[in-house]
């Protein structure tokens, strides 16, 4: 991604939702924002088009948003700085240090829209649904707590589909084709491009259970 012309003033001017240490808030984050019932995490949220416009919708739920490239995450804070929402908390951080910011049980949902499909074999491991990450979801997620994966990549999809079945996961409203009878929940800066193009839109949501395999 291009860099962004006055990063750090730009960062410094929505650090009212910036996170700057998120591993002390481990295991206090609905404690210490009393006013939510709940927290989902998002991964990889990139520009913030979903993260702003889920917050919108949901007033009562604290969103963490994760993002480990800066330059994209400061224009999903501007926006939600825009909106002026108040339950949104950015975290500049890498998903693969999860159990260092949020605790056993902590999160009741996760979101993980178009990640990067890591297309060669010897990168799967870097997939956010790959066994060592799901490994991370299942420890910090509640009990019935949701995974929600949206990709427009087919491949990375059925991988993820047999990884999951394999890692315990619950699998409940698979499709190939979110928007096939019109659109479908909130959609991403990602998917509203490839919906344009006519790209199908493969999602699912993993639930976790006893039989889940936790890290
Ligand atoms: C293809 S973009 C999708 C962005 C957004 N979710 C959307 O649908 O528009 C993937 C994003 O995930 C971020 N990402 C990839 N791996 C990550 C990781 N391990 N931890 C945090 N962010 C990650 C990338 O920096 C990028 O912004």
């Amino acid at each position: 991604m291009r860099k962004k012309p006055n990063l750090i003033p730009r960062m410094e001017q929505c650090a009212a939702v910036l996170e700057s240490a998120p591993e002390e808030r481990r295991g206090r984050w609905l404690s210490d924002f009393p006013a939510f019932s709940q927290l989902h995490l998002e991964l990889g949220c990139g520009k913030g088009r979903f993260t702003a416009e889920m917050a919108a919708q949901h007033p009562d739920i604290l969103f963490a948003a994760v993002e480990k490239v800066p330059d994209a995450m400061v224009v999903a804070m501007e926006r939600v700085c825009a909106r002026e929402l108040g339950n949104v908390r950015f975290l500049d951080r890498d998903a693969a240090n999860l159990l260092e910011m949020f605790a056993p049980g902590e999160v009741s949902r996760i979101y993980i829209n178009f990640p990067d499909p890591w297309p060669k074999k010897k990168q799967f491991k870097r997939r956010l649904t790959a066994p060592s990450f799901q490994k991370l979801y299942a420890e910090v997620l509640v009990p019935g707590g949701e995974i929600w994966f949206k990709t427009d990549n087919l491949p990375l999809f059925e991988w993820s589909v047999e990884e999951l079945r394999a890692g315990g996961w619950e699998l409940r409203e698979v499709t190939n084709d979110l928007h096939g009878q019109g659109i479908s929940g909130v959609m991403t800066d990602y998917e509203a491009k490839f919906h344009a193009q006519g790209v199908k839109i493969n999602r699912l949501v993993a639930v976790k259970r006893e039989g889940t395999l936790c890290g």
